[in-house]
């Protein structure tokens, strides 16, 4: 076994390549630490574990390692929708028994598990006497970065929730972090932390120690700690992918693989799909979600998407603002929204009963304004009703300032605040998306929880929002700039799908501010930023003034067998290759920073002895990410085959989109 043998190591786990190496030590006064190790190099340096109680002494220190087993893991599962079918879980696990020494002699397990590609770890804690319930003020858990890197994080605890741009700098100058946080130490390697199957807990944020180590800081709630349970119950995962390549990490399968397989049996009605929807008119102020002359969601409007949609083969039709109580301050009074009842201009019933004769599908919004409790009275009845209207998607909205959220648990109760990553709503999230999946209804929830890889468990979780997305090219100030989405596919989506709402073709915002993306961008974007949901956010009437770049939005798949970064670095650029599930065709997204750049992607995935049309959707000369040359833009086929480079020049804030489709022998 690689691997120096420290003096008070006490427990030992390779990956099933034995490069990854995490051991466990108990120093003098007994306290644990964990470090991780690649090829013989520690990654992760002597990092402690442990946790502040408000109802009893922290369990930190005086403990011995009472027993000790492993398992190994090799199987493979298949997703219903995801970025590839077929998923491989080959791990090593070892499960460590601490218990202390004297006192009241509580204890707990720490669970590894081992992968070829990084590292997942849990406290296990057993139902015990001396600990019937634990108050989590904090959990102790640090992550020594052993190596100098260069971080790419946003701050937690922030009034905008998640919708922030990405700080890059030193490790040494992380403040407190949100995950996935991502780093690249200086030799090379890359790193992401991150928690995977946040159930019944709070949010994990990342501060820096005085010892330099980034250390776990509880998101807050209303409740005497951030985390009450009863004994027995386990942490999420607490996660550290590993690579070589940026790309690795976009590659991996940690954390869904550390999630429990779906609870909710066959799922095949949630179908991924692409919609269209009153969406981005709205933000651009053109028109309202509230009542009025200028109101979005009206009967005649809705019409006209949904037979834009038809024609167009989009699936869905999503309509904010279709429903009671967006008239006044909704931001102040989530409690006034009504999420069975449309508005008196709003013919839900004879709009479903159209979309259907058109093999459309509406999708529903639900805004709760935060008053997440008043959500929760309603829901069933609005997923019962949507359901009998073959309305089987809903997007769910949190709108308010971090720890605001509303929590009533009866009627007349006080209320609550709530953060949005707290024990309470992630609770709350689970609550949701299972009462939707007894209609059959899947959610794609704005303002959310982070992203922890439930989607394995639940699938009917099928995206959230949960970063700055298109909404801030529309009034942002400043908008997203170039680097924004190529650092996004190294950060947020390591987490899972996002709704980031793609292809605005018209390349501007409200009162005409510049969107900083090339116009082949907005394609590449289909691919590089994975949902099984995917919106053609812009108005009609822009895709019908540009055919020839809407031809790949109407093209492009959501659902694939497999998907594989060709090249990329973090914050830098993005190439991406997908294989459409259950289709012949392949799709590249190359997606670029502001520094313009010559790719050569070698098409070895192709299909041998076939040869294939490729379809560019590229940069034009002299393209970029500012003024009219964010238009410059060519659509060409060429014939390759596998083997062949593919030459791409990538203007800066520009991108390349690519449908391969075998043409024969
Ligand atoms: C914020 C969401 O991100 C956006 O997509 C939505 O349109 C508004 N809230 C209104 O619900
Ligand atoms: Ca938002």
């Amino acid at each position: 076994m690689p691997g120096f043998v420290h003096a008070g190591q006490v427990a030992q786990a390779a990956s099933p390549d034995g490069r990854i190496v995490v051991q466990l030590e108990l120093d003098g006064e007994g306290r644990l630490a964990y470090r991780v190790l690649r090829d013989g190099k520690p990654v992760v340096g002597d990092s402690r574990l442990g946790f502040i109680f408000r109802n009893g002494r922290q369990l930190l220190r005086g403990l011995q390692l009472e027993n000790q087993a492993t398992r190994r893991a090799d199987e493979t599962w298949e997703q219903p929708w995801g970025e590839r079918r077929f998923v491989r879980d080959h791990h090593n696990e070892l499960r460590a028994s601490f218990v202390e020494k004297d006192h009241d002699r509580r204890r707990f397990d720490m669970v590894f598990r081992v992968f070829d590609d990084g590292v997942g770890f849990r406290y296990d804690v057993p139902a015990q006497p001396k600990l019937a319930e634990a108050q989590i003020v904090q959990e102790l858990t640090e992550f020594a970065i052993a190596r100098p890197a260069t971080a790419w994080w946003i701050p937690a605890f922030e009034w905008n929730r998640e919708e922030y741009l990405y700080h890059r700098t030193p490790l040494a100058e992380i403040g407190v972090a949100q995950t996935p946080i991502t780093l690249r130490t200086d030799d090379g390697l890359h790193v992401s932390i991150h928690e995977a199957a946040l159930v019944d807990y709070a949010g994990m944020n990342l501060m820096r120690g005085d010892s330099g180590a980034l250390r776990a800081i509880l998101t807050p709630g209303s409740g005497v700690a951030p985390v009450v349970r009863k004994t027995p119950f386990a942490t999420p995962w607490r996660t550290i992918a590993i690579s070589d390549r940026a790309g690795g990490l976009v590659e991996s399968n940690l954390i869904l693989n550390l999630n429990e397989p779906n609870k909710l049996g066959d799922v095949s009605w949630f179908k991924p799909h692409k919609y269209v929807g009153v969406w981005w008119s709205l933000h651009l102020g053109k028109q309202s979600w509230a009542t009025g002359p200028t109101h979005g969601a009206t009967t005649a409007n809705t019409r006209r998407y949904i037979d834009f949609a038809a024609a167009n083969g989009f699936r869905g039709v999503l309509v904010e603002g279709w429903n009671v109580g967006w008239d006044g301050d909704w931001f102040a009074n989530g409690w006034d929204f009504d999420f069975r009842r449309p508005t008196a201009d709003y013919d839900l019933q004879g709009l479903a009963k159209y979309a259907a004769s058109k093999g459309v599908h509406l999708i529903g919004h639900h805004e709760t304004g935060c008053a997440a409790s008043h959500y929760e009275r309603q829901m069933d009845a609005a997923f019962a009703q949507f359901r009998t209207l073959a309305i089987d998607a809903v997007k769910t909205g949190y709108v308010c300032d971090a720890g605001q959220v509303e929590r009533q648990d009866e009627p007349g109760e006080a209320v609550l605040r709530e953060w949005h990553e707290g024990q309470w709503m992630s609770n709350h999230h689970l609550r949701v998306v299972q009462a939707a999946a007894r209609r059959q209804v899947a959610i794609n929830a704005h303002e959310p929880i982070k992203d922890t890889g439930l989607r394995r468990t639940y699938p009917n979780w099928i995206s959230r929002e949960g970063a700055r997305g298109q909404e801030f090219n529309a009034w942002g100030d400043p908008p997203n700039p170039p680097e924004h989405e190529v650092t996004l596919v190294y950060t947020r989506m390591l987490a899972g799908p996002m709704d980031y709402t793609p292809g605005v073709l018209s390349l501007a915002g409200k009162n005409g501010q510049e969107i900083q993306s090339t116009l082949a961008r907005q394609l590449a974007l289909y691919v590089a930023l994975y949902s099984p949901i995917q919106m053609a956010a812009d108005l009609p009437e822009h895709y019908e003034a540009r055919p020839e770049a809407f031809r790949f939005i109407k093209d492009v798949a959501v659902d694939w067998d497999e998907s594989r970064m060709l090249a990329g670095e973090v914050g830098e650029f993005v190439a991406i290759a997908r294989k459409q599930r259950g289709g012949e065709a392949w799709f590249i997204g190359a997606i670029n920073d502001r520094n313009p750049r010559a790719l050569s992607l070698l098409l070895d995935f192709l299909e041998p002895g076939t040869r294939y049309r490729a379809e560019l959707y590229r940069d034009g000369e002299g393209a970029g990410w500012k003024g009219d040359a964010r238009f410059r833009f060519v659509r060409e086929t060429r014939a390759v085959a596998r083997g062949d480079a593919l030459r791409l020049w990538l203007a800066g804030g520009g991108g390349a989109a690519v449908r391969l489709v075998p043409i024969g022998r």
